[in-house]
């Protein structure tokens, strides 16, 4: 009754919970909402017998303000990972290729394959980075879309302005690229691209954020989408009719106009994260988790966990999401146990 190939279609992993421990295994923030997005939120259920608005207005409004974009530049998703789904299914028909770095969002070869496309994974250099000159290598006239997760995730690495603009040089002008910037808010490259400034350079570049991570709304399912106006009627035309609902549209509104409070709680992860990597010998990171690659992500997985931390284990390495300070502490604490032990 199934169609044979989803057997081969990897299962999303989402970060391990566990009861009363530390979760640094999703790269969520530990602040609640901020109260206005709760209020909102609140207010939002009142009309919940009501279909939310399809077109997400008021907030497309403001994120085209927030963004310096003409409305119909932007668009919102369940999720930057509907999103990412969604430019899948705009730009690729059964058979086209979509090439994306490896080790990085996990979504992005299975929103390939649910689609019908082919994923080309090109591993990251030996310095966790993106390899740009093999990405641009595999290009051929199948390729129809590339992801670029710039900091990467899991890595925390980013690439340069250089290496991008090198980069888009050798992509063709009909081949999208998607510039997911989930991680935007925590990034202080000073050298790095940013997809709003790329939009207006590149024809075929989208640039793709979300509420779930800086803005602390993960549970609520809101991220955004902008570029092309094209391509984002495109992505409109794929998307699941109502998909944000009105409590997450409202709580998203609220707290992009408290943007510079929650911009504050954010540089509390900024500086903790100095000292997690200092503590833990990772190289530094421009995301809200440092990566430690390597063998063992398991066995440092199960170890962490018995001191209350639970952290995400890769075949490839170990992701451990950076918070506030209370949090540090208690990781810092399990590490020195564990090394101690
Ligand atoms: C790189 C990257 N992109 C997109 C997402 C999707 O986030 P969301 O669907 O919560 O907006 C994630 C989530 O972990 C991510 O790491």
């Amino acid at each position: 009754m199934i169609r044979a190939d989803l057997a081969t279609i990897p299962t999303y992993v989402p970060g391990r919970r566990l009861v009363d421990a530390t979760k640094l295994s999703s790269n969520e923030v530990s602040f609640s909402p901020l109260p206005a997005a709760v209020d909102a939120v609140t207010e939002a259920t009142q009309g919940a017998n009501r279909y939310p608005d399809m077109g997400a207005v008021e907030l497309r409004e403001a994120l085209a303000e927030h963004l310096e974009v003409e409305f119909d530049q932007v668009t919102v998703g369940c999720g930057s990972s509907a999103l990412c789904q969604q430019l899948v299914q705009a730009t690729c028909a059964q058979g086209d290729e979509v090439i994306f770095p490896w080790r990085s969002f996990e979504a992005y070869p299975i929103f390939a394959q649910v689609a019908g496309a082919t994923p080309v994974a090109i591993p990251l250099t030996a310095d966790q980075n993106h390899d740009l000159d093999a990405m641009a290598a595999v290009i051929t006239d199948k390729t129809r879309l590339i992801f670029i997760c710039n900091p990467n995730n899991p890595s925390g690495t980013t690439i340069t302005q250089a290496q991008f603009d090198n980069f888009m040089e050798k992509v063709p002008n009909d081949v999208v690229v998607g510039l997911d910037e989930a991680y935007f808010e925590f990034n202080r490259a000073d050298d790095t691209p940013v997809a709003t400034e790329e939009i207006h350079r590149h024809d075929n570049v989208i640039g793709l954020r979300t509420f779930s991570k800086a803005y602390g709304l993960a549970g609520l399912r809101v991220g955004y989408a902008f570029g092309n106006a094209e391509i984002i009627a495109a992505m409109n035309k794929v998307a699941i009719p109502f998909a944000v609902n009105s409590a997450a549209q409202a709580a998203a509104l609220a707290s992009l106009n408290s943007a510079d409070e929650l911009m504050e709680r954010v540089e509390e992860t900024v500086e903790k994260r100095d000292a997690v990597v200092a503590a833990l010998g990772a190289a530094p990171t421009q995301a809200n988790f440092v990566w430690l690659p390597g063998e063992g992500a398991a066995e440092l997985a199960a170890k962490l966990a018995e001191h209350g931390i639970v952290i995400r284990a890769f075949p490839e390495g170990a992701r451990i999401s950076v918070t506030n300070a209370e949090e540090t502490e208690a990781l810092l604490q399990a590490w020195e146990a564990i090394n101690a032990g």
